[in-house]
């Protein structure tokens, strides 16, 4: 899919942290919300780093125009107020002069506006984004994390974008939730809510939210976990990190995407990974400690796994497994070992990709609410890539067995309007 060999600097760069003072360096006191920074395409991407004393530094990938910029991006430098934040730069510095810090991003007053902006798909302000990530409901909100170039847009950076829904169908974007670290790039996971507890993370009366997410670096992709107090606004990385770290056992560098649930029966928690050629269950019982259980060869990136009514039928369920590409298998699961009992299919073709399904949507409702990336791009816009509509999973009987339907969720009939 990506060019991971292309794949970042960034991790050299944060341990490198100690800069040596250059002459084109900037110095700014942040007194803004944003930092405003100018991207062409005509330059190849270099090393920016962000530096304030006190504070968490960056350090990300940007293709800095030095004359005219083909879009602006931004830079929230909120939680650096009030400090010097010096700016570094390895490419043409010529470009660093344009920089500026303001309260409103550029292009903020055209916002959603734009010629090329998707109306009723989410797309974020600014920069790439690919797959979901950590689809959840919480007290009311759903939550869309997703992976997300801040920076361009294509891909590259991997963060962790942030929106919340009330209703799946109208989006607000809120500030990045992970950021790259000492680990690497925040690629695709999951996340979950810590009802009883078992990792110590929450607070009486407010369980934590956990994020369990691959750190990318050139070195290894290794499973890491974070968690939330507040919703998912503000992120806490556990310090042990990574929880997995199985490079070696598969000899590969392809060990990613955790899918994390609360399996019921065994009173445990499941994790599936993308481990080499196909997908592996783990199981926990505090989100820290995994232990490897079994693994079903045959599918690709962004696994999961779940248990779904055949034809509504409660007392008939069958469980569900998939991979990145949309292709499935139905059989049987017992908290450590997915059986498959039948050939592999499609559910779904054309633009998705990495779509996942929601955790702790409430039984009272109880779909299987999904969300795909769509990989279409925005000629000409400051942003790229789009989330496709939810969709409703299920499982029907047909003349050729049981087989995953895919249907668009009913909220959607609300952007309807019947004419006359
Ligand atoms: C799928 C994928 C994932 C990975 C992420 C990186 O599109 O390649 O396997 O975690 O994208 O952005």
């Amino acid at each position: 899919m990506k060019n991971y060999q292309k794949l970042l600097t960034i991790t050299g760069a944060m341990l490198s942290l100690a800069l040596v003072a250059n002459a084109a360096d900037i110095k700014l006191k942040i007194t803004k919300k944003y930092l405003n920074l100018p991207v062409s395409h005509q330059v190849d991407r270099a090393v920016m780093t962000l530096n304030a004393d006190g504070r968490p530094s960056q350090a990300f990938d940007i293709c800095l125009a030095p004359s005219t910029p083909d879009y602006w991006v931004f830079c929230d430098v909120s939680q650096y107020k009030n400090k010097e934040l010096t700016i570094s730069y390895k490419g043409d510095n010529a470009g660093m002069a344009k920089i500026y810090q303001a309260d409103e991003f550029a292009g903020q007053d055209s916002l959603y506006k734009e010629s090329n902006r998707p109306q009723i798909h989410y797309t974020q302000k600014r920069g790439w984004n690919n797959d979901p990530n950590g689809l959840l409901y919480y007290d009311g909100e759903y939550h869309l994390f997703y992976q997300h170039n801040p920076y361009e847009r294509d891909w590259g950076n991997m963060h962790w974008g942030h929106a919340v829904s009330k209703d799946l169908i109208h989006w607000e974007e809120l500030p990045i939730a992970l950021y790259p670290d000492e680990h690497g790039t925040m690629f695709s996971g999951s996340a979950v809510i810590d009802y009883n507890n078992t990792s110590g993370f929450g607070k009486k009366g407010n369980p934590a939210m956990v994020a369990i997410y691959t750190a990318d670096s050139p070195a290894k992709q290794v499973q890491c976990i974070a968690y939330s107090l507040d919703k998912g606004r503000t992120w806490t990385k556990y310090q042990s990190n990574p929880v997995i770290d199985s490079k070696a056992k598969w000899n590969s560098q392809d060990t990613r995407d955790p899918k994390v649930f609360w399996h019921k029966p065994s009173n445990k928690w499941v994790l599936v990974l993308n481990e080499r050629d196909g997908h592996s269950i783990y199981n926990s019982d505090n989100l820290k400690d995994w232990t490897f259980q079994s693994h079903v060869t045959g599918f690709w990136e962004c696994p999961e796994l779940f248990e779904l009514p055949v034809d509504g039928n409660k007392n008939n369920t069958k469980w569900v497994m998939y991979g990145a590409s949309g292709t499935y298998m139905i059989g049987s699961f017992d908290g450590k070992k997915f059986t498959p009992e039948a050939g592999k299919y499609y559910y779904s073709t054309g633009s998705i990709y990495a779509a996942q399904t929601f955790t702790n949507i409430p039984e009272s409702d109880g779909r299987r609410i999904q969300i795909g990336w769509g990989r279409i791009s925005h000629p000409g816009m400051p942003f790229n890539g789009t989330m496709l509509l939810p969709t409703s999973l299920s499982l029907k009987t047909t003349k050729d067995g049981v087989r995953l339907f895919s249907e668009p969720i009913k909220e959607l009939e609300t952007l309807q309007t019947l004419k006359e």
